[in-house]
């Protein structure tokens, strides 16, 4: 069976909820969802998965939380390579250059990013966590 892991980072609980939703609308498709809080999660869990999401706000200045994601995306440079990824995450103020950013960086690594990055302004909403399921379906099918 396909396994699909599901890691983010999460201050104030929206980009929890929706990693919540996709792997709600991932498990919908029938395969092997893990979700993980990313301070628990090590490189392994990306080399195992055949299809990785990951979940970031927007953090800094435009950037992704610097003290455990950052260091984990840059850990998964090579591990994540030829795999399908969905990436999201919320965001308060900004333009989304944070997501847009994250996409190159993970494109440049070989990730075969499967939507543009999916940002919802602060807490997601009712049809913000639909579309949140409808990734989750779409990473698990691809
Ligand atoms: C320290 C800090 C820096 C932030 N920087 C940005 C930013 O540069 N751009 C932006 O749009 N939102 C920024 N935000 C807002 C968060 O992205 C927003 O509150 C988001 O919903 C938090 O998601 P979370 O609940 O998953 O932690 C910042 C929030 C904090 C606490």
């Amino acid at each position: 069976m396909k396994n699909v892991v599901i890691i983010y980072w999460s201050g104030t609980g929206n980009t929890e909820a929706m990693a919540t939703g996709v792997m709600d609308g991932a498990k919908s498709e029938n395969v092997n969802v893990r979700l993980l809080n990313v301070g628990e999660a090590k490189v392994e869990d990306v080399l195992k998965a055949d299809a990785v999401a990951l979940g970031c706000p927007s953090m800094g200045s435009e950037q992704l939380e610097e003290s455990e994601m950052e260091p984990f995306i840059e850990s998964i440079s090579d591990a994540i390579e030829g795999k399908d990824t969905a990436l999201f995450g919320s965001y308060g103020w900004g333009n989304g250059e944070w997501m847009t950013d994250w996409q190159e960086r993970m494109e440049s690594y070989g990730a075969r990013v499967i939507e543009d990055g999916f940002i919802i302004n602060n807490e997601p909403d009712e049809d913000g966590i639909k579309k949140c399921k409808e990734l989750g379906e779409l990473l698990a099918r691809a």
